[in-house]
């Protein structure tokens, strides 16, 4: 996992040498019309008003990428980036400026557990809503299969696109490519996912290169700009731009961190990264002897929440109110429960009570008694990726499971860190069965709590 540290060491905005001075001859241009008649729309071109304030020809393309479920910001630290409200609010100031494409390279779900689906369900209603027009397949939509992604496109209307994902015997299931035809230019958008990254799929990936050249073969030359979303890793990433000339940009992930823009001849290559915390913007200048540029942009905090963004989220938690998915249903439960044993139950917090005195009132007093309570008040308290970690023995046998059954397992308690004590509650010479020192990491993770030492974490939170 990469700490935010690291993505905010990164300059919000990256322009190579090359890229930039493509940029700045281009807002010479633009700068030159501009002192003239105001510019005409081109032929084609079917926005209406407004238009003649965005630059002739040029359309931006919005890539976003390896989104991972990150709907939004946890809120477990300050000044976290991403989240679908202020892509949405990008999308939409950028829109305002220029004609705007948006698309994603994949790798926007996390997992195949019926929350997991749900909520990539609900990242792509969000992303349809800010007008995407193709979603690559990455290795998480792969690892859905076949039948979920026919019916997640039918019910959310995303046109997801792949040239070289099929079913293993052969049958295509998406498009391989959107035809988008804007602003007086014709993008080719295909996209590709590496064999390498796809385990244990239903699906098969055939190689990416040969795949993107059958597709410009069926294509005929009937478009401007060739715009390859490629889910490859980083060296199979830049040998596609570096054996691919036909292409204009390559756009990837899952790269850690986001490629800077960079150009491979005449091919740009930058990537999308981190939870959907970096977007790569690329603007494709009419002329087409003139090649793309791009940014890669931080959504931090500085971009206001969307409002078609935010409904879209009080939605998807409105579903999960009700649905109240349970610890079995939400894909977290290997994962946060590494190194507890399950061989004994949770006992709960006030079994402990009657013994241990001093170390239930200090509990009482620190944060991790509270922990619930900062879910409710960010409405989240109904979503189990919050739940795992605000919650005691989250899917363990008598730990946290729903809502609906679990209102005595919330918050941070005893056996978060001691692990299942139930055998210790009935004979105290039975250990607890957990080194409590190794436990903080499990939930204190770079994410969600950049700034953990155990020292001066455990000095707030001292008991015996
Ligand atoms: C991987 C574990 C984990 C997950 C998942 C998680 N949290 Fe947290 N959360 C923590 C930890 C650890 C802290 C304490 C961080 C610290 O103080 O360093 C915390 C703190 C918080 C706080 C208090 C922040 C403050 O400034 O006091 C809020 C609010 C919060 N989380 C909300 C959420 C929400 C909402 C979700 C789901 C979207 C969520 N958390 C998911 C582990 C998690
Ligand atoms: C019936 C009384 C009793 C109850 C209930 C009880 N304990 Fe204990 N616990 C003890 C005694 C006595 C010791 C000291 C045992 C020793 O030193 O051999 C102890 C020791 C411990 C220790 C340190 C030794 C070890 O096992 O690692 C931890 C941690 C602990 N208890 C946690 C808990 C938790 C958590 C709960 C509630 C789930 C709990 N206890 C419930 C009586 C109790
Ligand atoms: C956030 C994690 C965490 C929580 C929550 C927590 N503990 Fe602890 N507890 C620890 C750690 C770490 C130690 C120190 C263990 C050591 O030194 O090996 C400890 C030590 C103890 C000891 C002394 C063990 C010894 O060897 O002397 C007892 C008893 C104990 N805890 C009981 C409880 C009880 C009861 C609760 C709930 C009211 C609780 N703890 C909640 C992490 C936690
Ligand atoms: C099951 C998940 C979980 C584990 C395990 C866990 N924490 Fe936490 N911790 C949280 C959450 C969630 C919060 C935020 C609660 C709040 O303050 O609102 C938090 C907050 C804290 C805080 C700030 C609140 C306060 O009372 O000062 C400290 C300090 C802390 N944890 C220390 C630790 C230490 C030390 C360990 C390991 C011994 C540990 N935690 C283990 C989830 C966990």
């Amino acid at each position: 996992m990469h700490s935010c540290f690291n993505d905010r060491q990164l300059l919000s905005q990256l322009i190579t040498g090359v890229a930039m001075r493509v940029y700045l001859l281009l807002l010479i241009v633009v700068f030159f019309i501009g002192c003239g008649t105001p510019p005409l729309p081109p032929d084609g071109t079917a926005e209406g008003t407004g238009e003649n304030t965005k630059p002739v020809g040029e359309i931006r393309v919005v890539i976003s990428g390896d989104t991972r479920g990150w709907i939004m910001p946890c809120g477990c630290t300050a000044n976290q980036s991403g989240g679908l409200l202020r892509r949405g609010s990008y999308v939409q100031q950028l829109s305002d400026q220029s004609t705007v494409v948006v698309a994603d390279c994949g790798g926007a779900a996390e997992g195949t557990a019926p929350y997991q689906q749900s909520r990539f369900r609900a990242i792509l209603l969000g992303e349809k809503q800010m007008g995407l027009e193709a979603h690559n397949l990455g290795a998480s939509e792969v690892a859905l299969g076949a039948d979920t992604l026919k019916q997640l496109s039918e019910e959310t209307g995303v046109i997801f696109v792949s040239a070289n994902i099929r079913t293993k015997d052969g049958k295509q299931f998406v498009p391989t490519h959107q035809l988008i035809q804007k602003n007086g230019q014709r993008l080719l958008i295909t996209g590709v996912c590496s064999p390498s990254l796809i385990e244990d799929s239903e699906l098969f990936a055939s190689a990416p290169g040969d795949a993107i050249l059958d597709v410009l073969k069926d294509a005929g030359g009937k478009f401007d700009r060739l715009i390859v979303l490629a889910w490859l890793p980083v060296d199979e990433l830049r040998h596609l731009a570096e054996t691919l000339p036909e292409a204009d940009a390559v756009v990837g992930g899952p790269t850690g961190q986001s490629l800077p823009p960079e150009m491979i001849g005449n091919v740009l290559l930058t990537s999308s990264a981190n939870k959907g915390k970096f977007i790569a913007c690329l603007t494709v200048p009419q002329e087409s002897s003139q090649s793309i540029s791009a940014q890669v942009v931080e959504m931090s905090p500085s971009f206001s929440d969307d409002e078609t963004q935010k409904a879209n989220l009080d939605a998807f938690r409105a579903m999960l109110a009700s649905r109240d998915f349970t610890a079995a249903e939400s894909g977290f439960v290997p994962s946060n429960t590494t190194g507890l044993s399950s061989a004994t139950n949770i006992a709960g917090t006030d079994s402990c009570r009657e013994c241990h005195d001093d170390a239930c009132s200090g509990w009482d007093k620190s944060g991790h008694s509270h922990a619930w309570e900062r879910l409710v008040s960010q409405q989240a308290a109904v979503d189990p990726y919050c739940q795992q970690c605000h919650t005691t023995g989250y899917g363990l046998s008598g730990g946290f499971a729903s809502v609906k059954d679990s209102m005595n397992r919330t918050n941070v308690g005893c056996e978060s860190c001691h692990g299942p004590s139930a055998e210790h509650v009935s004979d105290h010479r039975r250990k607890t069965p957990v080194d409590a020192i190794g436990s903080c990491i499990r939930c204190h993770d770079h994410e969600n709590s950049p700034h953990f030492e155990f020292a001066g974490y455990w000095e707030k939170i001292r008991h015996e």
